[in-house]
């Protein structure tokens, strides 16, 4: 039925009838909390890429993670700044290393948090790849044994959830089997499943000190690729992954709506630090609202099908929600 029948501005005409007919809705329940953590030094230091986003000492770590539980964050990914690199970045795997010590603090400090550990090893390489280095890039195989050792340290130290990123092919079989082996079936497994090589990485990879040179075409997805991401994500829900993430987010929503076809798992969207340095510095420069680009932004990774978004703006959403 057309207009005059219809009329779409029926039930826009007031905040309650506004409200009473929205589609979606963004809550605390929705958002991981993204944390910069170095070893050896005394400081917190800013991160002039990343607007608000700091790198803490690992002193600090309990304050910091019991001030986002008071804020009302109840999920975090904690990302380390190393200076202990190698070629195979074996301080990841080592019981006493920053990876295991930052969940293991996290979780004293914060029992009720989710604790999400970034299963990967760029952090931890000297040569800034995501695995053990190889004539053709990044050795497949031996990485994957290298992440199984990973995954265990990181289960042991208690985390909650498993969110390996490398873009290894076989990565949640490789996971799944040792985890099993290991009796840790139950431990969930988070899949960075469709990542691209993606040039919004930038402000991040100069937060974690990560020295890359070149490129990580040869293991993360081509951005012109729909239908393979698609592929990827379905292949790691095969392999028991128990949530499939699209990373980045914002410029990738297309696959996220398309994803939401082919699979009952629960999603998530990675709102990169590329993406929150366009919104910080676009509002800096005093071109956009922040608080209502930022809402605007996440909303939308509700209504294309996420279930769960990583975003650095989770503090500034958490004050926000607080006061209304
Ligand atoms: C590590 C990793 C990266 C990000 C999350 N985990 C960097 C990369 O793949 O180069 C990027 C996050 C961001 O940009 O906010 N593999």
């Amino acid at each position: 039925m057309a207009y005059p029948a219809t009329r779409m501005r029926r039930l826009r005409q007031t905040p309650v009838l506004r409200d009473m007919v929205q589609e979606n809705t963004l809550s605390m329940d929705d958002l991981i909390y993204p944390i910069f953590i170095e070893e050896e030094v005394d400081a917190p230091a800013p991160i002039s890429s990343l607007p608000g986003i700091m790198r803490h000492p690992e002193k600090d770590i309990a304050k910091v993670v019991k001030e986002a539980e008071e804020l009302g964050i109840r999920a975090i990914i904690l990302f380390g700044v190393s200076h202990h690199k190698d070629t195979s970045g074996s301080d990841s795997f080592k019981k006493d290393g920053l990876l295991a010590r930052m969940i293991e603090k996290s979780k004293d400090a914060a029992p009720d948090m989710c604790i999400i550990a970034d299963n990967c090893f760029c952090e931890y390489t000297d040569h800034g790849h995501c695995g053990i280095p190889s004539d053709d890039g990044v050795d497949n195989d031996r990485t994957l044994e290298n992440l199984v050792k990973q995954s265990l340290v990181c289960v042991e130290a208690g985390a909650d959830m498993l969110a390996p990123s490398g873009m290894m092919d076989g990565t949640i079989a490789a996971m799944r089997e040792g985890l099993e082996e290991h009796n840790y079936g139950n431990m969930p497994i988070m899949a960075y499943a469709s990542k691209m090589a993606s040039s919004f990485y930038g402000p991040f990879r100069a937060a974690a000190g990560c020295e890359l040179k070149g490129d990580r075409k040869q293991y993360q997805m081509n951005p012109a690729n729909g239908r393979e991401a698609i592929r990827e994500a379905l292949l790691d829900e095969a392999e028991g992954a128990d949530i499939l993430m699209v990373k980045p987010g914002m410029p990738y929503l297309d696959v996220l709506r398309d994803l939401r076809d082919y699979t009952q798992l629960p999603l998530a969207a990675y709102q990169v630090s590329g993406e929150y340095a366009m919104i910080k510095f676009a509002a800096e420069a005093g071109a956009l609202d922040e608080e209502k680009v930022m809402m605007e932004s996440l909303l939308a990774f509700k209504r294309a099908g996420a279930s769960l978004i990583l975003s650095y703006f989770a503090p500034q959403v958490a004050k926000l929600l607080r006061e209304k």
